[in-house]
C-alpha cells in the first residue's frame, strides 16, 4: 500500500501509547498522566474518540479549551496525537433532537442512546452532524504540532454492523440500483422466482428484516456487502473533509480483525487507508490465543498490502467484555506486543492509558492500572516502552512469505447462512484449523484476499472459499499452473458471487483444477466422525467424490463412502492442486500440511525450533533482517543464530538462549 501521506509524520521508532481519555479525569491527574507517559516512553496517544458531548455540550456550542490544553501539554512533552474526529458516540442532545438517526435491529428494536455508537450509519442527518464535527476538529487542530495522524470515528460497525432502519432501507435501494442497474437484473441475481419474491420496482425492496423463515440468501449477501460499504462510505465522508482541510496529515481508523467483527470487508477498504490500524484482543478461553493473534496480525498486514501497520489497541491484561476475563500471565503482554511487531506492526498501542474508575469499562485493564505505579502491569508498561525503543531500527521493515492463505469476507458471510447442508460449519474455524497447522510448522503466512495477486507464492491454502467469481477462481488456478501447490478445502467454489450454485457437480469453480467431481454432500451429525485410510478421524463433512484426473491421497476407511476419495491431488501446469473433501482432526491436518509444504518446498523461518516457539523475520530495504523469536513455553530455548540481540544489547556468535516466556529480536545482518 502506498500513500502520499505516509505515516508516521514524525521521526522515531515503533510508536508506543494508547487511547487517552483525559475528559474522565481532573486536571491534576492529567498533569500526572503526562509525567507518567514520559516515564513509560509513550510517544503517541489516541485522543478525543468519545469526546463529542464534552466538545459540543449543546448543539452549536463548542468548548475546545480543555482539549487545547491537553494537546499543548502532550506536545510540550514530545508526545504525538492520533486525533479522533470525536464522532464515535453522538451526544444525548443529538439523539433527542433527531431520534431518526438511531439504528434499528432486524426486528425493529430501536437502539437508544446511553451506550455508544447509537447512530444509523446511513442516516443523512447523522452524516451531516458528523461531517460538521469533523470539520471543526480539522480546522481547530490541523496545524497543531502534536497531530500525527487522524483517527476517524472508532471501530466503525463494531456494535451496529447492520442497521435495518428506514434510512438504511433507502440507502440499500440506492446501493442496489448501482449494483444491479435494473430490477430485472436484481430479480435474476436474487433468484426471486423462488417463493414469489419477484420485485416490480426497487421501491418494494427492504433490508432483510425479521421474516417468517429463511430470508432470500442473495438479499442477505447483498445486504452484508452494502453494510460494509456503508461503513466505508462514512469513513470516506469524514476522511475527505480531513484531506480537504489538512492534506498533509495521514488518516486511519481502527479495524477489528477477527476479534469481533466479521461484517466489514477490510480488504475493500485498503485503498482508502493512509495506514492500516487494527485492534486485537485475545480470546481468554482459547489456550492458543497467541495463534489467533498471529492470524489477526497477518491479516492486518494483508489488508495493508504488506506495508507496516499500526496496532491501535490491545490490552495490557484482562478485558471486561468476555464471559470470564482472564488476566495475562507472566511475560504475556510483552510477547503479545512484540508478536504484532514481528508481523509488521510499527505501532504498539493499548486500550487504554489510565484505567477508568467509572463507566462500563472500569474493569478493563490499562497501561496504568487502578493499583497505580506499584504494580506489575505498570512495571511491564515501562519495560515494554524500553523494548520498543531498542527496536527503533525495525521500523519500516517488511515481512515476506512464500505461503499465502486466501481469506474472503463474502465467503464468511455466505457459507454460514441458514438452509445449508449443516449448521455446524464455522468459516473462521475452518480457516484457523489450517492457519494453526501452518503456525505450528513455523511457516510465515500472508493472509490475502482472493482478488489479490496470488502468483509468486509457492504454497496457497484456500479454506472454504464458498462464494467465488470466475476471475478469482481463475486466479487460484493460475497460481497452481505457475508452479504453486494449492490446497482447497470442502465447500469451496460452490456458488458464484450471487450465491447461485455452479451446477454439474461440486466443487463447481474448482472441479477442473482439482480433477474431481462430487455428486452429493454428506455432512455428519454432531459428535459423529469417520476414519480415513491413514487412521485420521474426520468429522463435520463428507461428500461423494470421484476422481476425474486427480489421484487419491486419502480414502474413506469406513462409513457409507468407504473406498472413495477424501483427499486428492492433481497435476496442474507446473504446480499441483490438492482437495480436502472433509474436516480431518488436528493430526490429520498436520500430516497433510507437512506433505503439502514439502511438495511446495516451503521452509519454516527457523528450522528445528521446539513447539511453542514462534519465529518471524522482517526485512529492511538495506538487506538487514530482524528475526523475532517468541518463546511461549515455560522452558528456555537455545537457537543457533548469529547477529546482535536488540532487546538485551548482546552480540550473538553462534547460539542464543531465549528465556522461558520471553522474546528475543536478532539483527542478523
Ligand atoms: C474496543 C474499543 C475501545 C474499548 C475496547 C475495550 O473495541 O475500540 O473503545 O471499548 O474495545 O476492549
Amino acid at each position: 500500500m502506498t500513500s502520499e501521506r505516509p505515516w508516521p509524520l514524525r521521526a522515531g521508532g515503533i510508536a508506543y501509547g494508547g487511547d487517552y481519555n483525559p475528559e474522565q479525569w481532573p486536571v491534576d491527574v492529567q498533569l500526572e498522566d503526562v509525567e507518567l507517559m514520559k516515564e513509560a516512553g509513550v510517544g503517541l496517544v489516541s485522543v478525543g474518540i468519545f469526546s463529542w458531548a464534552q466538545l459540543e455540550p449543546r448543539e452549536g456550542d463548542f468548548d475546545f479549551r480543555w482539549l487545547d490544553a491537553v494537546l499543548d501539554r502532550l506536545h510540550a512533552a514530545g508526545i504525538g496525537v492520533a486525533l479522533a474526529t470525536a464522532t464515535a458516540s453522538p451526544p444525548p442532545w443529538l439523539t433527542r433532537a433527531h431520534p431518526e438517526i438511531l439504528p434499528e435491529r432486524a426486528d425493529g428494536t430501536v437502539l437508544h442512546q446511553g451506550s455508544r455508537q447509537s447512530y444509523a450509519v446511513s442516516s443523512p442527518v447523522f452524516r451531516d452532524y458528523a461531517v460538521r464535527m469533523t470539520r471543526r476538529m480539522a480546522e481547530r487542530y490541523g496545524d497543531h504540532p502534536a497531530l500525527a495522524v487522524w483517527h476517524v470515528d472508532n471501530e466503525l460497525g463494531c456494535h451496529v454492523p447492520h442497521d435495518y432502519s428506514d434510512a438504511a432501507a433507502e440507502a440499500f435501494r440506492r446501493w442496489l440500483r448501482n449494483r444491479h442497474t435494473t430490477i430485472e437484473a436484481l430479480n435474476s441475481a436474487w433468484g426471486t422466482a423462488f417463493w414469489s419474491q419477484r420485485y416490480d420496482s426497487f421501491e418494494e425492496i427492504l433490508p432483510p428484516r425479521s421474516a417468517p423463515t429463511f430470508v432470500n440468501p442473495t438479499q442477505q449477501l447483498d445486504f452484508a456487502r452494502f453494510s460494509s460499504d456503508e461503513q466505508l462510505a462514512h469513513y470516506r465522508a469524514l476522511r475527505d473533509v480531513l484531506r480537504e482541510v489538512t492534506p498533509h496529515v495521514p488518516t486511519t481508523t481502527n479495524f477489528m480483525m477477527t476479534t469481533a467483527n466479521k461484517w466489514v470487508d477490510y480488504f475493500s477498504w485498503s485503498g482508502d487507508m493512509d495506514v492500516v490500524a487494527n485492534d486485537h484482543y485475545l480470546v481468554a478461553r482459547d489456550p492458543e490465543a497467541h495463534i489467533g493473534l498471529a492470524f489477526s496480525a497477518d491479516l492486518s498486514r494483508g489488508v495493508a498490502g504488506g506495508a507496516p501497520w499500526m496496532l491501535m489497541e490491545h490490552s495490557t491484561s484482562a478485558v471486561n467484555w468476555q464471559p470470564r476475563n482472564s488476566a495475562k500471565g507472566a511475560g504475556e503482554m510483552v510477547r503479545n506486543s512484540l508478536a504484532h511487531v514481528a508481523r509488521g506492526a510499527d505501532a504498539v498501542m493499548f486500550f487504554q492509558w489510565r484505567q477508568s474508575t467509572a463507566g462500563a469499562e472500569k474493569y478493563h485493564s490499562a497501561m496504568l492500572p487502578h493499583a497505580g505505579r506499584d504494580s506489575d502491569v505498570w512495571r511491564t508498561t515501562v519495560e515494554l516502552g524500553g523494548h520498543l525503543r531498542s527496536l527503533a531500527p525495525v521500523r519500516g521493515s517488511r515481512v515476506t512469505a512464500d505461503t499465502a492463505l486466501v481469506f474472503d469476507y463474502p465467503s464468511w458471510w455466505a457459507s454460514e447462512m441458514e438452509g445449508h447442508p449443516t449448521q455446524d460449519l464455522g468459516y473462521l474455524d475452518e480457516v484457523m484449523r489450517w492457519y494453526r497447522a501452518l503456525w505450528r510448522r513455523g511457516v510465515t503466512v500472508d493472509v490475502v484476499s482472493p482478488g489479490s495477486d496470488l502468483t509468486g507464492y509457492r504454497a496457497l491454502v484456500v479454506p472454504t472459499l464458498y462464494t467465488v467469481g470466475d476471475e478469482d477462481a481463475a486466479r487460484v488456478a493460475e497460481a497452481a499452473r505457475a508452479g504453486a501447490s494449492v490446497l482447497i478445502t470442502f465447500f469451496s467454489g460452490i456458488v458464484d458471487e450471487h450465491d447461485h450454485v455452479r451446477p454439474g457437480g461440486y466443487p463447481g469453480a474448482f472441479r477442473d483444477l482439482l480433477g474431481v467431481r462430487s455428486e452429493e454432500f454428506r455432512p455428519l451429525q454432531e459428535g459423529e466422525s469417520l476414519t480415513l485410510d491413514d487412521g485420521t478421524r474426520a468429522d463435520l463433512w463428507s461428500e461423494k467424490t470421484r476422481l476425474e484426473g486427480a489421484t487419491a491421497v486419502r480414502t474413506w476407511a469406513d462409513g457409507p463412502l468407504a473406498g472413495l476419495p477424501a483427499v486428492t491431488r492433481n497435476d496442474a501446469g507446473r504446480g499441483h492442486a490438492w482437495y480436502v473433501a472433509t474436516r480431518p482432526d488436528d493430526d490429520g491436518v498436520a500430516a497433510l500440511v507437512d506433505a503439502f509444504l514439502a511438495e511446495a518446498d516451503v521452509a519454516p523461518a527457523v528450522a528445528g525450533l521446539p513447539g511453542g516457539v514462534e519465529a518471524v523475520r522482517r526485512h529492511g530495504d538495506d538487506g538487514t533482517s530482524f528475526l523475532f523469536l517468541i518463546n511461549h513455553t515455560a522452558h528456555d530455548v537455545d537457537v543457533r543464530v548469529t547477529g546482535h540481540e536488540l532487546l538485551r544489547g548482546q552480540d550473538v556468535a553462534t547460539r542464543l538462549t531465549v528465556p522461558a516466556l520471553e522474546v528475543a529480536v536478532l539483527r542478523e545482518h
